[in-house]
C-alpha cells in the first residue's frame, strides 16, 4: 500500500476530506505523516485526532528553506513515503523536496489553472467577473501552482455569489475531485 505524506498549513478540509476516505475503506493509502509549516493550525489538531503523526515546524526556526527541507526530507525518508499529496501547503516546494521526490508530489489549487494563481484564487476570480472557476490538481514543479495538470473541475460562479459562498462551493468540488484523483494516482501506480 502507498505511503502517504499530506502538506498542509491551515483548516485541512481537504486533509480531512483524505482521512475520511481512508477510514471508510474508499482510498487504499497509508496517511502515514502530516508535515504543517504552522503549528497551531487546525489541520494538526485534526491529525491528532486521527493518529495521524505530524512533523509541525516554523520556518523562522532554520536558517534557510534548504535547512528545514532537509529536515523534512529526513522525517519522509524515516517514514518511508512514497508521495507527497499538498492540501493548503501554502509555500513553495524547493529543489530539495524537488529532487528526490519530483512527479511524485501533487497540489490542490482553488482556480482552472493556468487562471488566478497564488493566493486567494478565489477572491481573485470573484473580482475578475468570471462566471466559471474551478479546482485544478497538477504535479509540482518549482513555480507558483504551475506543473503539468492532471484533473479539473468547473464551478459555476453564480450572482449573488460571494467570496465565501464560492469557497464553499468549490471546496465541496476539491474534497470529492482530491480523493478520487490520488485513488487513481496510486492506483495506477499499482499496475504499471
Ligand atoms: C484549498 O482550497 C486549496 O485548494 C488551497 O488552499 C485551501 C486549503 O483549504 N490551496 C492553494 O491555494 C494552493 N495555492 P483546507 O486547509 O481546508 O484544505
Amino acid at each position: 500500500m502507498s505511503r502517504v505524506a499530506i502538506f498542509a498549513s491551515g483548516s485541512g478540509s481537504n486533509f480531512q476530506a483524505l482521512v475520511d476516505a481512508v477510514e471508510a475503506g474508499r482510498l487504499d493509502a497509508q496517511l502515514s505523516l502530516l508535515v504543517c509549516d504552522q503549528p497551531s493550525a487546525r489541520v494538526a489538531r485534526r491529525a491528532n485526532d486521527h493518529h495521524v503523526p505530524c512533523f509541525a515546524f516554523s520556518a523562522k526556526d532554520y536558517e534557510s528553506k534548504e535547512a528545514f527541507e532537509q529536515e523534512i526530507l529526513k522525517k519522509l525518508q524515516e517514514s518511508e513515503i512514497d508521495w507527497i499529496i499538498l492540501a493548503g501547503y501554502m509555500r513553495l516546494i524547493g529543489p530539495t523536496l524537488l529532487a528526490a521526490y519530483g512527479g511524485r508530489i501533487v497540489n490542490i489549487h482553488p482556480s482552472l489553472l493556468p487562471s488566478f494563481p497564488g493566493k486567494d484564487a478565489v477572491g481573485q476570480a470573484i473580482e475578475a467577473g468570471v462566471k466559471v472557476t474551478g479546482v485544478t490538481i497538477h504535479y509540482v514543479d518549482a513555480g507558483m501552482d504551475t506543473g503539468p495538470i492532471i484533473a479539473q473541475e468547473a464551478v459555476a460562479v453564480s450572482e449573488d455569489d460571494t467570496r465565501e459562498s464560492l469557497q464553499k462551493k468549490i471546496q465541496l468540488v476539491e474534497h470529492r475531485l482530491y480523493v478520487d484523483t490520488v485513488k487513481s494516482l496510486l492506483h495506477s501506480e499499482v499496475k504499471s
